[in-house]
Parts: C-alpha cells; sequence; structure tokens
C-alpha cells in the first residue's frame, strides 16, 4: 500500500528511481511522482501509473541528480490526482525546498493543518502528507534530521516517510513506526524502500527500520536514532529474495506465474518439515515455546480477506487434527471487540506481507491481554513476524500479484503443519499423522494435475462470463475456500460473487437464483458430500447452472451439473489445497475475458497497511 523508494549514492537517481517504482508498482497506481535534488528541489508527480510520470520525466535534465525520492500511491486522504499525488513540499514561501514521500495515515492531520493555518501556511492538496511536510518546513532551522524528529514527535498515526532538502542536497533523512520501511546499503550509496522488491537489483545487504526509529543518510554514513534522538545501531540482514523471483518472465501476469508456482512454493513450504514415516512435523520456529505450546486450551486465528479464508480452514484443522477449541476473525473486529483471552489461549496472526495493519494491530492486542502470539507470515522479518513469540514461515517466495493465490496455499500448508504439530502434542496418533502427512508431500504434483486443466476452465468461464452474479457454496473445511473462490472473481473481474456454506443458501441467497446463474459448487468426496449434493438439486430446481469441482473419477456428478473441474482425492483435511486452485484459474480467465488489468485491480493494492 503505497510504495515509497528514495535513493542516495553516487548513481544518477532518476533512473534507479523509476526503476523502483516499477517493482513497487503492484503496492499502489492510483499516480506517482518524484523528487531529485539539482540544483535546488526538482519535482515532478502525475495521477495515474508510472509511465505516465516517466513519459512526463522524458529526458529532462533537471533531475540528473544523484539523491531523491519517488512514490506510487494507493489514496487514503484525497482522491488519485496530480495535485494529491506525492512527493508534497513544505510551503514554499519559506524557501527550504523540502520533499517528502509517505506510506501509511496521519491520523491527527486536521488539527496539525488548523495550527499551521494559523500559523500563515497555504496547502495545495488534500492530503495527511502535505501536512507533515509543511510541519517539517515550519520546524526546519538548518538541520534537516533535526526538524523531521521535531514534526514527528507531534504526529499520531502510521507512516513510513523518506524526505530531502534542496538546502542540504546531501541528507536523506527516513523514518517508520507501523508501516514498513527499509535501508539497501550498496558501497557509498542507499537505497530506501517500502519493500525488498526495490533493493534487490542493487544489495542484498539491508537494514530493516524499527518503529519509532529515524536514520540520517549520506553517501558515507548513517545514523539511526529513537525521536527521543538516542542513536541505535540497527541488525543488517541479508535479503532472500532474489530477481529472477520477482521478474516476470514468460507470463503475461504475476497472478498466472503464482498460480503456477504453486507446486514449487508448497514444495519449498514442507521441506525439512515433515518427516511422513514416523508422523511428526518440525516447525523450527515453535521448539522454543514446545512446552507452553503444549498446553494450548485455545486457537485463534486472525487475518483479513484471504488470509481469513486460510485462518477459517486453520481452525477446522486444528479442532479435527488437535483436538482443541478453534476460530477464526477477522484481525480488525478482534481488535475493537474486547475479546475475551482466556488462559491458554494462542492468537496466530495469518499474513502474507506481515504488514497488514489491522492483523497487526490485533496481534498486538492479543499480546497485550496476555495471549501467547505465533505468525503465519511469508515476509521474511516483516513487522508481524518480529511481534510475534513465535511462527511459522510460509517460504512460498514474494508474491507480487495483487490477488493473493501462491500466498493462500502457503497459509493452509502452514495451518496443516501446525494443526499436526499441535495434534501430535495431543490425540493425533503417528499412524494418522504419517498417513495424511505421506498425501501431503504428494500435493505439490497434485496441484501440477489441477492446473494442466487451465484450458478447459477457460472455456468454462466463456460460457458464463458475461454474468454479473455469481455464488460459491462449499462445506466444511472448502466452505472458506468457496469464499476465496469468490474474493478471486470479485477483486480482479469486478463480477459481484458471494461465498458461503453450502446450506446458508437456503436461508435467504437462494432468492438470487434465477436461470442460467452461475453457482460454483465445491463437490468433493468428503462427510458430506451427500448433503451437497441435495444443495445443487436445489440449485438447478431454481435454474441455476452448476460448476462444480469434483473428485476424480466421481463420473456421476456429471449428471446434475453443467460443468465439471476435477482435483485428485485427498483426506478431507488436504482438499483446499486443491479444490481452491481451478477456483483461481477460473477468477484469472475471468478476469482477462472481461479485459481487466489482473495484476493491477481497481481500487486495490497489495498489503493494506492502513487500518
Ligand atoms: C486478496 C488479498 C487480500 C489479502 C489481505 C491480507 O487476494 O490478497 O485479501 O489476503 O489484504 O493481506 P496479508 O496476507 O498480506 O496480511
Amino acid at each position: 500500500m503505497c510504495g515509497i523508494v528514495a535513493y542516495i549514492g553516487g548513481k544518477p537517481a532518476r533512473e534507479l528511481l523509476l526503476e523502483g517504482l516499477k517493482r513497487l508498482e503492484y503496492r499502489g497506481y492510483d499516480s506517482a511522482g518524484i523528487a531529485v535534488i539539482n540544483g535546488g528541489l526538482q519535482l515532478s508527480k502525475t495521477a495515474g501509473r508510472v509511465r505516465v510520470l516517466e513519459d512526463q520525466l522524458g529526458q529532462d535534465d533537471r533531475f540528473d541528480g544523484t539523491i531523491g525520492l519517488a512514490h506510487t500511491r494507493w489514496a487514503t486522504h484525497g482522491e488519485p490526482s496530480d495535485r494529491n499525488a506525492h512527493p508534497h513540499e513544505d510551503d514554499p514561501e519559506l524557501g527550504h525546498g523540502i520533499a517528502i514521500v509517505h506510506n501509511g495515515i496521519i491520523e491527527n492531520h486536521a488539527a496539525l493543518k488548523t495550527y499551521l493555518m494559523d500559523n500563515g501556511h497555504v496547502f495545495a492538496s488534500d492530503t495527511d502528507t502535505e501536512v507533515l511536510a509543511h510541519l517539517i518546513g515550519h520546524f526546519y532551522e538548518g538541520d534537516l534530521e533535526a526538524s523531521v524528529r521535531q514534526a514527528l514527535r507531534e504526529v499520531t498515526g502510521a507512516y513510513a516517510i523518506a524526505v530531502v532538502c534542496a538546502q542540504e542536497p546531501d541528507v536523506l533523512v527516513v523514518a517508520r513506526k507501523g508501516s514498513p520501511l527499509m535501508i539497501g546499503v550498496g558501497s557509498d550509496e542507499y537505497i530506501v524502500a517500502s519493500d525488498a522488491s526495490a533493493i534487490v537489483a542493487h544489495t542484498n545487504q539491508a537494514i530493516e527500520l524499527d518503529d519509532d526509529t529515524i536514520a540520517r543518510l549520506t553517501t558515507d554514513s548513517f545514523r539511526t536514532s529513537t525521536l527521543e534522538n538516542v542513536t541505535i545501531t540497527p541488525q543488517m540482514r541479508e535479503l532472500e529474495v532474489d530477481l529472477e523471483q520477482i521478474e516476470l518472465g514468460s507470463y503475461p501476469h504475476y497472478m498466472l506465474k503464482e498460480i503456477h508456482e504453486q507446486p514449487e512454493a508448497i514444495r519449498r513450504c514442507l521441506k525439512g518439515r515433515v518427516s511422513a514415516r514416523d508422523g511428526s512435523v518440525v516447525l523450527g520456529g515453535l521448539n522454543e515455546f514446545a512446552r507452553e505450546l503444549g498446553r494450548t486450551r485455545r486457537v485463534v486465528f486472525l487475518g483479513q480477506g484471504t488470509a481469513l479464508h486460510a485462518g477459517m480452514i486453520a481452525s477446522y484443522l486444528v479442532e479435527g487434527l488437535a483436538k482443541i477449541p478453534s476460530r477464526a476473525d477477522f484481525a480488525s473486529e478482534f481488535r475493537y471487540r474486547n475479546a475475551i483471552i482466556e488462559d491458554g489461549t494462542v492468537v496466530v496472526a495469518i499474513s502474507q506481507s506481515g504488514e497488514t495493519a489491522d492483523t497487526h494491530a490485533a496481534l498486538r492486542e492479543a499480546s497485550r491481554k496476555g495471549a501467547m502470539t505465533l505468525g503465519l507470515v511469508n515476509v521474511v522479518g516483516s513487522t508481524i513476524t518480529r511481534e510475534s513469540d513465535a511462527g511459522v514461515y510460509l517460504r512460498v517466495g514474494p508474491e507480487i500479484g495483487v490477488a493473493s493465490t501462491k500466498a493462500f496455499l502457503g497459509q493452509v500448508t502452514a495451518s496443516v503443519l501446525l494443526a499436526t504439530w499441535l495434534g501430535r502434542r495431543r490425540f493425533l496418533s503417528p499412524m494418522e499423522a504419517s498417513s495424511m502427512l505421506e498425501t501431503l508431500n504428494t500435493v505439490p504434483t497434485l496441484i501440477s494435475r489441477v492446473l494442466d486443466q487451465s484450458d478447459q476452465i477457460a472455456e468454462v468461464v466463456g460460457k458464463y462470463v458475461q454474468r454479473d452474479n455469481w455464488l460459491f457454496l462449499g462445506r466444511g473445511v472448502n466452505y472458506p475456500v468457496a469464499m476465496e473462490g469468490a474474493l478471486k472473481l470479485k477483486e480482479i473481474s469486478y463480477i459481484h460473487a458471494e461465498g458461503m456454506p453450502a446450506a446458508e443458501m437456503k436461508h435467504g441467497p437462494i432468492a438470487l437464483i434465477d436461470k442460467g446463474m452461475p453457482v460454483v459448487v465445491v463437490a468433493t468426496r468428503s462427510s458430506q458430500y451427500e448433503k451437497v449434493l441435495s444443495n445443487i438439486e436445489e440449485v438447478r430446481s431454481r435454474g441455476g447452472h452448476v460448476i462444480a469441482v469434483a473428485t476424480e473419477g466421481d463420473d456421476s456428478i456429471r449428471n446434475i451439473c453443467e460443468d465439471v473441474f476435477f482435483v485428485p482425492d485427498v483426506p478431507e483435511v488436504l482438499q483446499p489445497l486443491l479444490t481452491v486452485v481451478p477456483l483461481q484459474i477460473l477468477a484469472y480467465h475471468a478476469a482477462v475475458m472481461r479485459g481487466h488489468d489482473v495484476d493491477k485491480p481497481r481500487n486495490l493494492a497489495k498489503s493494506v497497511t492502513v487500518e
């Protein structure tokens, strides 16, 4: 959500910043802008994508400096427009030439704006960020770092910022609180960015800034300190992302690439963690807390969107495999609901990015109330991983497509591992675990079999793509899969879709079904198979067209459905790892057929770092 990149060093900043923006564009794509210090502050910004900014800049030599910052925006305050695009300047009347890029929300911007206007400041945009720019300018007395520090002390909310000042052309100041920011460390150069994807082409050494920390960077020095100006020594770490992982390669879209990466992603997630022979699971991140976790009495999974759907599946798995009461909750609701945390409660935050503001805040709240906290997270070193007591990395590699696919499979796989790990400390026998884990090891190959049906799925989608309302139904562990199928379809194809437990349909939504309405039903062989067949009949008798996801070999289901996608037969607890795949492919094809930008769906951005 909003991408920031900043550079100080010996190279031309413009090319480096634009390249960084392109890599960060999945974080927001409403507008883009750049500021370079080169004989004064040079600034250019525009509504629209990074390529529009690139065209606008052309070869303008005013932007030939070696220090600068840039931004790609997902609008929070103020509509997407040229004037609301970042960077924002302080009051030009003051002549400092300060420019700032920001990700986050300044919550007390209205009060600060009033104060600044009373002091003669005139604003050029509707953004909270411009208020911060003016505040920094208001405090500026020849020391950029000091004025940033002073301004941030007045601010409530979340921010990751980068600031430059024409009067100090050799200094870049960056700071963060609650929004991600890392500093790539090269030789005599620093590349600051919201995430590693804008850094890895230049260096694999990086510093993850802590909350409430400021860094002052020059070409040959850096100092990090708290808001109270106490110097701190940050940890340098090696970035695990490599360039190839974040390149599109021969695929037309990241989403398709990531769907096809799923077999390999799950292999990586499982590697070294599963011993099928003795029915055990090794989760290194949990070792230290094994005794405490052995006393778990309740598990609460928290997440948003796709991650919450994985959490819903996880709660079925924990109850089924570990026999521990469990539920899943929207992190955003949990946080404000005054949830009761009893002794022995473990709260698990599920997140691809590890930066989702709602999930992070809920995790903090759970921890404050005394819960033990775990993170099932993909991005190494992200905020949630750093703030949870322990965790399990998903290891699925970087996910760039805004619609989450391989991370979902990683979240479900990690949940199977966690539930088995907990179960083996309780009632799950080695034999039961062993047979399930043996199948789990084959899941990557089985996913490939589902991927092979992509063309057939596209054909089916072609029949229904003009329909504006779809239903997705499932039961048990496949109910969250139905929710996920609906979410995928609506977020990238803008088709209205609802996912729900198949039985719930009768309690109202059935009124929506009219002749030819596509109803996707996960109808794999399971403990509730017969009930799902009855639900299919209910849909058909109202004229709905059923597209089933069924178990290979279940040829009779063809008699009661218009279309069927088959998935290999696996135990019920593992089914979501296969049943979701045709739904991801279905959504992808629907979006392409409708002519939408699959990787940059309207109004969305990867990693929602505001509440
Ligand atoms: C949907 C999607 C979102 C995310 C949600 C949580 O395709 O990607 O619903 O799942 O915003 O994001 P993370 O997993 O980064 O916490």
